[in-house]
């Protein structure tokens, strides 16, 4: 029996996600939580035919925490989504700060052992929000803590196949990306994937460069397309969805599985020797894990960086450090 949440279920990453979550017959209880149109998408997925029976929840008498009751995994897209000439970081000012501070208190009271995947954007920082609610809270667990950046290793999978001239799919290029999630401190390891990329793309550095820079800002490029109507809603259900079922099938499938997501690294987390191998005591950053019983089972190391991903690990340091800081200092306002 496994209870799923998603908060922020009715929006455009919400939907498709909850719509792969009733798919995946792990599930067999999904909670819809937002604050429109939940009781709709519920009403609309019950009616397919695999075992997750579906609820919806608004925010009337504790909606948020009937809905988080219970549950084992809590999956979050709730906030706002960037619009041209937007940063991450923007929509943190904005709101998504407050958002992601007002549901963590609910899960810390409703399904303080549940499994926590943050999908709102800046993931940089809305991650130390959450655990900084939850530290005070006294249920801060950082073996189940998961900023999601899944969506930047599927898409230098699909970038990586797209320079090589295979299809994606017939290909199956692993590519890790390790660092944040927003532009300069998204570092993909291009050196480790596997198969490995022709040596002749990795040594021009006009095509190597030209990769990087997709996947550090492929973001951007739905972002335009969609011309004011959002980010990436798609792509980002399926990888959410995938990261989703990884963590199931380590928790309660017998499946460990080596992934990357962003984590926390500090006190009593285990991270300790690959703060030494990125060069400082940041306290998150997207770094190898294998997922168990229990959610991060081990932090691993980052394995052989070349020269050219160094110089990317200086950068992505560099920026990393003021968004943590940023999350774990948000005072949330008094309800
Ligand atoms: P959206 O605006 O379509 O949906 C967001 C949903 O959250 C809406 O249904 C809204 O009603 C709901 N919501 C707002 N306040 C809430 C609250 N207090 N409690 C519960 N639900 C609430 O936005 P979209 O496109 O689904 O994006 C959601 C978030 O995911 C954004 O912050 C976006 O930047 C982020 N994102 C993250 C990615 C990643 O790789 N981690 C990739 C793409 C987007």
């Amino acid at each position: 029996m496994v209870k799923a949440c998603v908060c922020g279920a009715a929006g455009g990453i919400g939907q498709p996600l909850s719509l792969l979550l009733k798919l995946n017959p792990l599930v067999t209880e999904l909670a819809l939580y937002d604050v429109v149109n939940a009781l709709g998408v519920a009403a609309d997925l019950s009616h397919i035919a695999s075992p997750a029976q579906v609820t919806g929840y608004l925010p009337p008498d504790n909606g948020a925490e009937r809905a988080l009751e219970g549950s084992d995994i809590v999956i979050i897209p709730a906030g706002v989504p960037r619009k041209p000439g937007m940063t991450r970081d923007d929509l943190f000012v904005c709101i998504n700060a407050g958002i992601c501070a007002t549901l963590a208190q609910a899960i810390a009271t409703a399904c303080p052992k549940a499994f926590i995947l943050v999908i709102s954007n800046p993931v940089n920082s809305t991650v130390p929000v959450f655990a900084e609610v939850l530290k005070k809270a006294g249920v801060f667990d950082p073996k189940k803590l998961f900023g999601v950046t899944h969506l930047d290793i599927v898409r230098a999978s699909t970038f990586v196949s797209a320079v090589v001239g295979k299809p994606a799919e017939a290909s199956g290029y692993t590519v890790p990306v390790i660092g944040g999630h927003a532009g300069v401190t998204i570092l993909p390891l291009l050196s480790q994937s596997k198969p490995a990329i022709p040596s002749d793309i990795l040594a021009d550095k006009e095509k190597r460069d030209a990769l990087v820079y997709r996947i550090q800002f492929g973001g951007d490029e739905v972002v335009k397309a969609k011309d004011g109507a959002g980010s990436a809603t798609l792509s980002m259900a399926q990888a959410g969805a995938e990261f989703a079922k990884f963590v199931l099938e380590a928790a309660f499938g017998g499946k460990s599985k080596v992934v990357q997501a962003y984590v926390y690294l500090g006190a009593d987390s285990g991270g300790a020797a690959v703060q030494k191998e990125i060069g400082t005591e940041l306290e998150y950053f997207s770094v190898p894990i294998e997922l168990g019983s229990s959610g991060i089972e081990k932090i691993l190391s980052l394995g052989k960086l070349d020269e050219y991903e160094q110089g990317l690990l200086g950068a992505a340091v560099k920026e990393l450090g003021p968004s943590i800081e940023k999350g774990a200092t948000f005072q949330p306002s008094p309800p």
